[in-house]
């Protein structure tokens, strides 16, 4: 989705835009532009296409002002242009940036066309921009005029808004869209996403929802909630600036796959005791808490949604607690019935999924409005200082490390294991043989994703046989049955095959009819209570002529024959298996794409952080 960076330093700042615009890609737009303010004079660069459009533009003609702001834009209202493009322009000293939508732009846009104002784009952000105009003319101050137009629009933005007349301002705001400061030496920063930064700070102010900054000289960093001075914490970002590079490898999703091994460690970092889950982990008073759950509802969308499902199965299992899974988008238009003691919790790689975010402000609205309300909402989460953990009660942070490939990877595998931790910490046995076997288990798991990455090689010559197909079917049961649905998202999500995933027992309940010889079935199958059934149902493929995929534990008797592969994945306790078997199905989906030569890193038509509706 949109991106924003701005700057103001005492020297010139293209080159800082720029290459936050570049670190911001992998977000998903369609055209990107600049605009700098040097002397009272606003300059702007706009082009349709990648940010390298942009900078052959500046190649040409370079923008030199030591203040400036800059945009990628994914397209909602107007089609993706040049002229469509931000920073959109107002009687020529007033430069936006705007992430989000202006709900109410049509009645304020007609008001100003009565008014004589001529638009130049489709776009909402104009409208923005003539009304910060208008209100700087009648204040000469432009966090007043800032101030009183956020008074008058409704709907979700982070915005960057620079005058002419206002030549070492900058005043950004955020509601429904992130924004973060980026705190400098002698020079301030905004960005919707701190990785645009990392190139020149590595510590952020996460803006809350409603505050309006000014960056200035004069006074640095100011924030104001309500109208208000608001003091915010400075954190200092602790994954360095490696993240943002690809190092060695060819793509950042591969980079990233092969990153599960260390971020799942650092996500289990200080969360063990010897025997059993430091429950205090999820904030204060979490034991407390958790000892009175008796339901979770857990809501998520996408990858982070299918970890929810994995989830289910260890929590009604291990811990004996009914749990519902949906996903975002259908719970938060839903009258949802609330058991007593229901514990809620999110689940969201970047934190601003925008219905995943919904639907926690629906479920924690229900009790203003007199229903009955849940007994607290949890976020598990990546992205420190988000709107997710902000506005839940508890939260644990995933150790991921920011997350640049639109494949969701390392985040689905860390939330797996905090969704881990909070089934052991919810069972309410401390310590017990079981917890005392996991724990055990889970300290082990690192060492056990370096050997099923080994799998790299015979996984890329095995998918070689996927590149000329157009369908693939996914099975598993039980817990591996969200890994099938994993899997086959992985793949339709880069590199355009269409894939679909079954639990394998419903094969014979319609999709059996799909299957011929060109359509390959990948089943998942580890060694626990339901691989006799899984084996059953693979057999069914087989006499009908399927071409047949088969991750299977080591131990498992599977030969292979024809139309029957089997790749063997290292043995691995039965409850932690959905964790390992996504490994190998991330690898599968990788080297398709890398065959059929798509954008594995940015795939066509995907965000990478889904914040509008
Ligand atoms: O940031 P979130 O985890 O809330 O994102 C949810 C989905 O948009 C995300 O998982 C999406 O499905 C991924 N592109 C899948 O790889």
């Amino acid at each position: 989705m949109c991106g924003i960076v701005a700057a103001l330093a005492a020297r010139n700042v293209q080159g800082i835009l720029l290459e936050g615009l570049k670190r911001l890609e992998y977000r998903g737009y369609d055209s990107a532009g600049m605009a700098v303010l040097e002397n009272g004079v606003l300059e702007r660069q706009r082009a349709n296409g990648k940010v390298a459009a942009l900078e052959e533009k500046l190649d040409q003609h370079a923008l030199e002002g030591s203040i400036g702001i800059a945009h990628t834009r994914w397209a909602t209202h107007g089609k993706p242009s040049e002229v469509n493009a931000h920073p959109h322009l107002a009687g020529g000293r007033v430069a936006i940036v705007h992430n989000g939508i202006i709900e109410n732009f049509e009645p304020l846009k007609r008001e100003l066309e009565a008014d004589g104002v001529v638009f130049e784009s489709e776009t909402d952000t104009e409208v923005v921009a003539h009304l910060i105009d208008r209100a700087f003319a009648a204040s000469h101050d432009l966090l007043a005029a800032v101030q009183s137009v956020l008074a008058r629009i409704d709907g979700a933005y982070a915005l960057a808004v620079m005058h002419a007349d206002a030549p070492r301002e900058i005043v950004g705001a955020r509601k429904g869209s992130p924004l973060v400061v980026g705190a400098g030496i002698g020079e301030n920063f905004l960005a919707s996403d701190t990785l645009a930064l990392l190139q020149v700070t590595d510590r952020f102010v996460y803006l809350q929802e409603g505050d309006v900054v000014r960056l200035s000289d004069a006074q640095g960093i100011e924030i104001f909630a309500g109208g208000e001075p608001a003091e915010r914490e400075v954190h200092t970002f602790e994954h360095g600036d490696g993240a943002a590079s690809r190092g060695e490898y060819r793509h950042f999703m591969l980079k990233e796959i092969h990153e599960q091994p260390s971020v799942i460690a650092a996500t289990l970092a200080g969360r063990l005791s010897g025997s059993h889950v430091l429950e205090s982990s999820f904030g204060v008073g979490a034991r407390a808490l958790f000892e009175r759950v008796r339901q979770v509802h857990i809501i998520a969308c996408g990858t982070s949604y299918h970890a929810g499902m994995v989830a289910r199965y260890w929590l009604e299992k291990l811990a004996g607690i009914p749990t519902t899974v949906e996903v975002a988008s259908e719970y938060r238009y839903r009258e949802v019935v609330v058991p007593e003691d229901t514990l809620f919790v999110t689940l969201s790689q970047s934190g601003e999924t925008a219905d995943t975010l919904a639907a926690l402000r629906y479920a924690t609205s229900r009790e203003a409005n007199g229903a009955r309300g849940y007994l607290a909402t949890l976020a598990i989460c990546n992205v420190p200082g988000s709107s997710l953990t902000r506005e839940s009660d508890l939260s644990l942070m995933t150790q991921a490390g920011p997350e640049i490939g639109v494949a969701s990877t390392k985040a689905f595998t860390t939330q797996l294991v905090a969704l881990m931790l909070l089934t052991l910490s919810l069972r309410g046995t401390r310590g017990d043989e079981r917890e005392t076997a996991l724990v055990q288990a889970l300290r082990g798991l690192p060492a056990l994703l370096e050997q099923a990455l080994e799998m790299d090689g015979p996984i890329a010559e095995l998918s070689e046989a996927f590149a000329e197909k157009h369908h693939a079917l996914f099975l598993g049961r039980g817990t591996q049955f969200p890994i099938a649905l994993e899997g086959a998202l992985k793949l339709k999500e880069i590199s355009y095959i269409h894939a679909e995933a079954y639990p394998a027992g419903e094969l014979k309940h319609g999709p059996l009819a799909l299957v011929d010889a060109d359509m390959p079935v990948i089943a998942v199958a580890p060694n626990d209570e339901l691989l006799e059934k899984l084996k059953s149902n693979l057999q069914e493929v087989r006499a009908r002529g399927g071409e047949l995929f088969v991750f299977a534990d080591e131990s498992v008797a599977l030969t292979a024959a024809d139309n029957l592969r089997v790749l063997h994945v290292p043995a691995v306790d039965e409850y932690l298996a959905p964790i390992v078997y996504t490994l190998p199905l991330q690898l599968l989906s990788y080297h398709v794409a890398v065959l059929k030569g798509t954008d594995v890193d940015q795939p066509r038509n995907l965000a990478k952080s889904v914040t509008v509706e």
